[in-house]
């Protein structure tokens, strides 16, 4: 090693004293160690510092040593989701799309969903997760499709408990191969044909996923998740997904990660209003499938007016002009709780062409049904 630093010095350099030379070099490595230290590999600004290739390039030069120890559960549930993940999907020869509605009762939309689904028999399938109340059904898609349910509590582990439930139905039916949670409040803003395309030739989920420093988002992490779940891998998103088979399968064989939200992921807990519907999902993602995810939602949804509840759409909001507005969408935005409300802007890409970013819109009241109805003769059609 000496003698190959010698060697190359005094090629290179032969104008420069020795002992300068190597403590140049020196120097170099001791500041290209320190910021290997201060930036994680994760970020991307150092990624590029150091790495022309990027951040693949640049971690197989860091030292093992900065790699925490991995517990044996985390080696289990590491090991068992690269395996599917890696492996072939299963192929369907008539693929489905799973309509996974999360209701507390009845559905106030069977009757345009009826007619959405009118005249597409076999391309999907209906699961209703109702919680409180058995469901009075008036559409043929939705008679016998009620699941075994169980009390949710909102922002609490059962929220999560009925969409694992709802997942897991719906896996029992190989040709499904996306599956979409829905409320009784979602709409559909596209005929079946343009919302069945959309979601079955991609291969990516539609899981809503971003960083939020504020007391929405980092502030209700607590350090009890370690050392598992890292602050730095605490992400936010909607519930309202769309999910691919093989994600669905690994958010059936999670328990870690699980685990650790169920314990401290509730409203209350350490003084905290952690909802682990909104944590869970787009934290286990980002953690162990960031590139397999979209990073938003095909469920639209108005936070504008920034209360605990998005804006419900009544009988005189429901016009032609609103659902061309959410259709016409083709940037996701999120913006952060923090004073600075930094706004993050990307654009919808669907297989590389930016796309409208919406299939589905809620939350509409009840009464608003003959209004949608008597609009989606209209805009539902392609
Ligand atoms: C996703 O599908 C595209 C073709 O639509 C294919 O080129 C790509 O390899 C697939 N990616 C994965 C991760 O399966
Ligand atoms: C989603 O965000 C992650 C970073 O959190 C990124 O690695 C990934 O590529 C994004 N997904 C898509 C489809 O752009
Ligand atoms: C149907 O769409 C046209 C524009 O294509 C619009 O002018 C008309 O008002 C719409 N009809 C209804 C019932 O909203
Ligand atoms: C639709 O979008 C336009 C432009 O952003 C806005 O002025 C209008 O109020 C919106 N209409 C509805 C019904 O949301």
């Amino acid at each position: 090693m000496g003698e190959l630093k010698i060697m190359y010095g005094s090629r290179h350099r032969p104008h420069m004293k020795r002992p300068m030379w190597i403590i140049v070099l020196v120097l170099f490595v001791c500041v290209f160690l320190i910021c290997a230290y201060i930036y994680p590999p994760q970020s991307s600004s150092a990624c590029y510092i150091f790495s022309s290739r990027g951040c693949k390039g640049f971690t197989d030069w860091l030292p093992p040593i900065t790699v925490r120890e991995y517990t044996d559960d985390e080696i289990v549930a590491r090991v068992v989701i690269r395996d599917i993940l890696k492996s072939t999907p299963i192929v369907s020869k008539n693929p489905k799309v799973a309509f996974m509605f999360l209701s507390p009762g009845s559905l106030p939309f069977e009757r345009l969903w009826d007619k959405f689904f009118q005249g597409h028999e076999g391309k999907f399938s209906v699961y209703v997760h109702a919680s409180k109340t058995k469901p009075v059904h008036l559409s043929r898609y939705f008679l016998n499709r009620d699941i075994r349910s169980n009390e949710v509590v909102w922002g609490k582990t059962s929220m999560v408990d009925a969409e694992r439930r709802l997942l897991t139905n719906a896996l029992q039916d190989l040709d499904n191969q996306q599956f979409v949670l829905l409320s009784e409040s979602c709409v559909p803003l596209y005929n079946f044909d343009y919302i069945y395309n959309y979601l079955i030739n991609t291969n990516i989920s539609f899981v809503d996923c971003f960083k939020d420093p504020g007391p929405h988002g980092n502030g209700r992490y607590s350090e009890r998740m370690l050392p598992e779940i890292e602050v730095k891998d605490f992400r936010k998103g909607a519930q309202w997904f769309s999910m691919k088979r093989q994600h669905a399968v690994i958010v059936m064989a999670d328990h870690l990660y699980y685990s650790k939200f169920q314990a401290y992921c509730q409203p209350g807990v350490d003084g905290k209003n952690c909802i682990a519907d909104e944590h869970y999902l787009p934290t286990f993602f980002h953690m162990v499938d960031p590139g397999g995810i979209a990073n938003w939602s095909v469920t639209h949804v108005d936070w504008s007016e920034r209360k605990w509840h998005p804006k419900s759409y009544g009988s005189q909001d429901v016009t032609y002009e609103l659902i061309k507005n959410i259709t016409s969408i083709d940037t996701s935005v999120h913006a952060t709780s923090d004073d600075k409300r930094e706004v993050q802007r990307w654009p919808c890409l669907w297989n590389g062409f930016q796309k409208p970013c919406y299939l589905f819109a809620r939350k509409f009241t009840p009464e608003t049904v003959d209004q949608l109805l008597h609009l989606f003769s209209n805009y539902s059609t392609p």
